[in-house]
C-alpha cells in the first residue's frame, strides 16, 4: 500500500492522524524536528499495527525544506498517496514582540512548506487512481485575531489555498480537504506562548487530538472541502460570519493580549 506522509507527526494532532491511518491499513512517513519523539512514535505504531514507519528530522521552517522531504521520498522509492500537512504553530502576544526571523520561520512552517509540498507531490499524486491532500487550518482561518495575528493569517491562507485546490481538483483522482480545529489539547498553547486568559479558555472548550484526527481523517476520506471540528468551534465560525468583524475581533483581542 502507498504510504501516508503526516508533517509535524512527533506530537499532538499529527500523531493521532498518524495512529488512525495506521490503523486503517497504511505504510507511515513521519516528519518533525524532534528525532527522539519521531523514533518513539513510529516504534509504537510498527509494535501495534506491523505497518512500516520511517521518519525524517527536520526542520520544516527551513527554504529548502519541502525539496528535502520530496528528496528523501524520491530516493527511498516510497511513493506517497496522502499527504498531511499538519506541522504549525503560533506566535501569541503583540506583532513586535517577535524578531522578523521569527515571523518568517512560522509563516515558512504554516504556510511556504506546505504549498511547496503541495506542489512537489502533486504531479506524482495525479498518477495514482486515489489520492488525497489534507490541510491543517484552523478556527483562526474565519477570523481576524489580534494578538495572534500572522498566526490566523496564516491559517486564513491554508484555508483559502486548500478550497480553492479543491475545485482545481476537482475531477481528479486528487481530493484536497482542510480541517479546522479549534483549541485542542495538545503543546499549541506552550509553543505559542499563550497567556493565562487564552489558556483557561482553550482548557474549557478543547477537544482531544485524538478526536479531532478522527474527523479529519474521515473527512479526507470523505473527500469533503472543508470541516470545523466540533459544535462550539462550529458556532463560533458562524457568529464570525454574522457578526460585524469588529465585535468578532473584539472578543478575540480580550483573549489573546
Ligand atoms: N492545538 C490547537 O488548539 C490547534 C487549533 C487549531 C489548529 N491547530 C493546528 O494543528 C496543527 C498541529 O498542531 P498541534 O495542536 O498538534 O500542536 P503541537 O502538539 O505543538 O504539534 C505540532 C507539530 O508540528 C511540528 N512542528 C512544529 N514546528 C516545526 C518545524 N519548524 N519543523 C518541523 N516540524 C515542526 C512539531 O514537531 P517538533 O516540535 O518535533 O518539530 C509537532 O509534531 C498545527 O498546524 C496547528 O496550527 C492546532
Amino acid at each position: 500500500m502507498p504510504f501516508a506522509l503526516i508533517t509535524g507527526a512527533s506530537k499532538g494532532i499529527g500523531k493521532s492522524i498518524a495512529e488512525i491511518l495506521a490503523a486503517r491499513g497504511y505504510d507511515l512517513l513521519l516528519v518533525a524536528r524532534s528525532s527522539d519523539l519521531l523514533e518513539k512514535v513510529s516504534k509504537e505504531i510498527q509494535d501495534a499495527t506491523s505497518k512500516t514507519c520511517a521518519w525524517l528530522s527536520l526542520d520544516l521552517s527551513e527554504s529548502q525544506a519541502a525539496e528535502k522531504v520530496y528528496d528523501w521520498c524520491k530516493k527511498n522509492q516510497y511513493t506517497v498517496s496522502v499527504l498531511v500537512n499538519n506541522a504549525g504553530y503560533g506566535l501569541s502576544g503583540s506583532f513586535e514582540k517577535y524578531s522578523p526571523l521569527e515571523h518568517e520561520q512560522m509563516l515558512q512552517v504554516n504556510i511556504v512548506t506546505l504549498t511547496k509540498l503541495t506542489r512537489l507531490f502533486l504531479p506524482d499524486l495525479l498518477q495514482l487512481p486515489e489520492a488525497y491532500i489534507l490541510n491543517i487550518g484552523s478556527s483562526a482561518s474565519y477570523q481576524a485575531v489580534p494578538f495572534l495575528s500572522a498566526y490566523a493569517a496564516s491559517k486564513a491562507y491554508v484555508l483559502s489555498f486548500s478550497r480553492g485546490l479543491h475545485q482545481e481538483l476537482k475531477k481528479t483522482s486528487v481530493s484536497v480537504t482542510c480541517i479546522c480545529p479549534g483549541p485542542t489539547d495538545t503543546n499549541f498553547v506552550n509553543r505559542a506562548n499563550v497567556g493565562a486568559k487564552g489558556q483557561k479558555t482553550a482548557e474549557r472548550f478543547n477537544m482531544t487530538p485524538q478526536a479531532v484526527a478522527k474527523i479529519a481523517v474521515d473527512s479526507l476520506f470523505h473527500r469533503r472541502p472543508e470541516v470545523i471540528t466540533g459544535a462550539m468551534n462550529k458556532l463560533s465560525a458562524f457568529f464570525a460570519w454574522l457578526l460585524p468583524k469588529t465585535v468578532v475581533e473584539g472578543i478575540a483581542k480580550k483573549l489573546y493580549d
